[in-house]
């Protein structure tokens, strides 16, 4: 596409999915003033991470994307950050162990606020009310008060994306997440489980293999390699006015980027081509993801891909494939032929997610662990047919013993979800069963490998 770009050109396009603020003039004081804030991230950032997935593309590490479906305005504390932090350190170390790759690690995390929806106005006692859009939107109380879309909460939004970065760093760069404390992740709840225990077992080994290195005379201590790691943020860039407002020119290439996350990515309900969610991310040199479901077609795939990365840059677009456990085995190998034959250097991500999500007889939205696993088998099967590489997994969870999805370790039944149901959107995986997935995971990939 030769065409010019702006960080403004997505306003002449077609957009879905944006909330209908009440007062464009309040609207357009809260963008400006995020505008005129200090970036969340840097463009060298995003170059590192991109980076790391073209390592990804290439087939010689695995990414790893895990957080919320949505963070709340509510449940922003330390210790939620670090509980899913400690979740995805070990699933991270799982893969690692598992599959002898690196693994590239991105969270949901520190931006993942605003929901597509698909219907803009639901009816609470006879009354149309706005539709829940995330706390960057609006509050998800079921009244008309709550639900209308305020400003305000875009700065507030910003902030706590800073601060949830900050601690993200901290823990990442500050010791919690050196490998001499991998035992110390194990959460109570978790380490009681048959998961845990198996976890705890890799940890020995671990410690062992430090053990040794240090007998060999290697200095572990000051090995920033073995004491630090990078966990990336992302979320999906939904709310276009609110990541033009982050989007700076870097000074070093005069490219243009998305300071909003390192990472960002397009849902499957705003992939339009002609459509301003492709327009606006067409220009930033970030990363990019775009979510695939089961009606795309080879040539929709490759026209997204042309989109996306005209230039063929390897780790610059990711496919997040959330096709359900039913339909995968059918509908990904197409895709995967078409992306392979016309040679673009594609990560591609498994998200079981979203394609298995269904109402439980007690009224609540739920996914069962089987359906999840199933999907990623079918995911890595594809791969293996194909003879392309399974690049990573794309995985809804929290750090809390929520009974959010059925089955799992701890088979987590129909009349279980009561418990603690807490998500305020898509149910999340708990601790055991994000940890039970990456040991699977890792063995279903590895068996293609050994
Ligand atoms: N820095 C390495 C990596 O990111 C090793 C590492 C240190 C690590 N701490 C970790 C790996 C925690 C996984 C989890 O791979
Ligand atoms: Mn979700």
């Amino acid at each position: 596409m030769a065409k010019s770009w702006a960080p403004d050109s997505w306003r002449s396009f077609p957009i879905k999915q944006q909330p209908q603020w009440p007062d464009e003039a309040d609207l357009d004081r809260a963008l400006k003033q995020i505008a005129g804030y200090p970036p969340l991230v840097f463009a060298g950032e995003a170059r590192s991470l991109q980076s790391g997935l073209a390592q990804v593309a290439a087939g010689n590490a695995f990414l790893l994307q895990a957080g919320d479906c949505a963070e709340s305005f509510e449940e922003f504390t330390a210790n939620n950050i670090r509980e899913k932090l400690r979740v995805i350190l070990q699933m991270a170390v799982v893969l690692t162990y598992g599959m002898g790759v690196p693994v590239v690690k991105v969270g949901r995390i520190a931006g993942q606020f605003a929901k597509p929806r698909s219907a803009d106005f639901e009816q609470v006692g006879g009354e149309d009310i706005p539709s829940f859009r995330g706390h960057i939107v609006n509050g998800e109380g079921p009244t008309s008060a709550a639900r209308t879309p305020a400003p305000e909460r875009l700065v507030q939004a910003y902030h706590q994306s800073a601060a949830t970065l900050n601690l993200v760093r901290a823990f990442t760069k500050g010791g919690f997440a050196a490998l001499d404390r991998v035992h110390a992740w194990n959460q109570e709840f978790v380490s009681s489980s048959p998961e845990g225990q198996r976890y705890h077992q890799l940890a020995n080994e671990i410690d062992r293999a430090l053990r040794f290195m240090r007998a060999t005379g290697m200095d572990t201590e000051s090995n920033a390699n073995l004491r630090e790691v990078d966990v990336w943020t992302s979320h999906e860039a939904l709310l276009l006015g609110y990541e033009e407002a982050l989007t700076r020119q870097d000074s070093t290439t005069g490219g243009w980027y998305d300071c909003s996350a390192h990472m960002l990515w397009i849902g499957e309900r705003t992939r339009e081509l002609d459509g301003a969610h492709i327009e606006f991310l067409r220009g930033v040199g970030n990363p990019i993801g775009c979510k695939v479901g089961p009606s795309m077609t080879g040539d929709d795939v490759i026209a997204l891909c042309e989109a996306l990365n005209p230039a063929h840059i390897p780790g610059r677009l990711t496919l997040i494939t959330r096709m359900g456990a039913d339909r995968i085995e059918a509908g990904l190998p197409p895709l995967l032929r078409a992306v392979r034959d016309a040679g673009h250097p594609v990560v591609w991500a498994c998200d079981p997610m979203h394609g298995n999500t269904y109402t439980s007889p007690g009224g609540r939205k739920t996914r069962a662990f089987d359906d999840v696993m199933r999907e990623v088998e079918g995911f890595v099967q594809a791969h293996r047919a194909e003879g392309t590489w399974p690049g990573g997994i794309h995985i809804e969870l929290t750090g809390a013993d929520v009974t959010e999805c059925i089955g799992g370790g701890d088979q987590i039944s129909d009349s279980d979800l009561d418990h603690r149901y807490e998500t305020m959107c898509d149910p999340r995986l708990n601790g055991r069963q994000a940890l039970d997935l990456a040991f699977r995971t890792a063995e279903l990939v590895r068996q293609g490998v050994d």
